[in-house]
């Protein structure tokens, strides 16, 4: 029995050119058991007939915020009620501009904003449209209030054009939809996730620190959420908002993020470790900012603790996970440092180059154990942080349901 078998799902469908894809998607919900309704804005039927998606769904589809005349109306409060999942495909720049916006002047905004089930969309559009700041910033936001961004896909696009903005094939998206079904894996234990940057100031203006902007590792404590456990996040200086229902700790220097994981770790059952910490810190810290006098100048760093493997050495440590940011032979690496910090499992992401991970919102990633890898590939960091959460939780299962553990 697939794990969609009963599951309401609404499918919103907004007017662009891929609207022809949400048919293809509504069968194979169907096909996996799926209970599904369509809800489409004025402009997705001039793409697609509505006759299509009610002859492939098998109910009427849902098109007119007052739909008082039909004899099967449901109204939007009481479908909005009856969605376990809504998930807009394709979801439009105009429909996510509306979203973000918290408009309710057609049928499908006023269900997103009264619905209380896990909403997602998957964007499409031209690829610059995609790339305007406006658009980013609205799917900031809407990432940030817990909306799932699946994709855009890159490639040709229906205007001739290349870039991000095709929408995620069906395929994919029945796949992400399935995962969010087998989502209590960590129901009743506690996990401990570090995120971001630290910063080690050298005098009241300067300090070392790195790229990274914290996306991946509140992605990783968002999955663990949303997989049943109670998280709790420390987070390096990051321009995220706290994710909601994860108690956020904000530190700044290394000795901090470690003095905030020594208060919490002792009650937690999984560690992960994704902060980029600084291995070094400047010996002394000025209190004027420093001038600038002679042709050079000498800075004495003294090493950093390490976190995850003072966490990994405790006498009763939860389960450790750590990340290694790595521009050359990652995975070889990776098994040095899961060998070294003596931790359960490695995560290894490449750095540097055309797809560094730093700041963007995809990522590549290798889980690295002592005999064997294996490749989660390319995806958004919300995708792969989910499949990540997955691999954790059987590993953690497997290891303290084992006898003797
Ligand atoms: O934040 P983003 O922009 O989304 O980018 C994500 C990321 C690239 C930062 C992330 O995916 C990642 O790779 N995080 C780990 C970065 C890192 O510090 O790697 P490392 O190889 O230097 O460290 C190995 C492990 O030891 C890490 O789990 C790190 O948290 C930990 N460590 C390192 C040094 C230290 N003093 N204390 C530690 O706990």
């Amino acid at each position: 029995m697939s794990s969609l078998s009963g599951r309401c799902v609404l499918v919103g469908v907004t007017g662009g050119i891929a609207a022809y894809k949400s048919a293809d998607l509504v069968r194979r919900l169907i096909e996996h058991g799926a209970m599904v309704r369509v809800a489409m804005t004025a402009s997705a039927v001039q793409f697609i007939s509505p006759l299509t998606l009610q002859s492939v769904s098998g109910q009427p589809v849902h098109d007119a915020l007052l739909d008082i005349d039909s004899e099967t109306a449901m109204s939007h409060i009481e479908l909005a009620r009856w969605a376990d999942q809504i998930i807009v495909a394709p979801a439009t720049a105009d429909f996510i501009a509306r979203l973000a916006t918290g408009l309710a002047d057609d049928l499908l905004s006023t269900l997103c904003l009264a619905t209380q089930a896990q909403i997602a969309i998957a964007p499409a559009m031209n690829h610059v449209m995609w790339d305007n700041p406006a658009t980013q910033e609205n799917i900031a936001t809407l990432r940030d209030r817990g909306v799932d961004i699946l994709g855009p896909d890159t490639g040709s696009q229906a205007c001739g054009e290349t870039g991000p903005g095709r929408m995620v094939e069906p395929e994919a998206l029945l796949r992400w939809l399935t995962s969010q079904t087998d989502d209590q894996l960590l129901t009743g234990l506690s996990v401990l996730v570090t995120a971001g940057p630290t910063w080690e100031a050298l005098d009241p203006v300067r300090g070392l620190t790195n790229q990274s902007s914290g996306k991946m590792g509140y992605a990783v404590a968002i999955a663990a959420l949303k997989a049943g456990a109670k998280v709790n996040l420390i987070s390096g200086p990051t321009a995220l908002s706290s994710p909601p229902g994860v108690p956020t700790c904000r530190v700044t220097t290394a000795l901090d993020m470690l003095s905030a994981v020594d208060a919490q770790v002792s009650d937690v059952d999984i560690f992960v470790s994704v902060a980029a910490v600084s291995d070094y810190r400047p010996e002394a810290h000025q209190t004027q900012k420093i001038k600038k006098h002679a042709a050079s100048f000498n800075l004495e760093l003294v090493r950093n603790p390490d976190i995850l493997a003072t966490v990994a050495g405790r006498s009763s440590p939860p389960f450790t996970v750590g990340f290694a940011a790595e521009t050359d032979e990652p995975v070889a690496q990776a098994r040095r440092k899961l060998e070294a910090k003596k931790v359960d499992l490695m995560v290894a992401n490449q750095v540097g180059g055309e797809n560094s991970p730093f700041g963007r919102d995809d990522n590549a990633l290798i889980l690295v154990e002592s005999q064997s890898e294996t490749d989660l590939g390319r995806g958004s960091k919300q995708a792969l942080a989910q499949c990540l959460v997955r691999e954790i939780a059987s590993r953690y299962h497997a290891k303290y349901s084992a006898p003797g553990s």
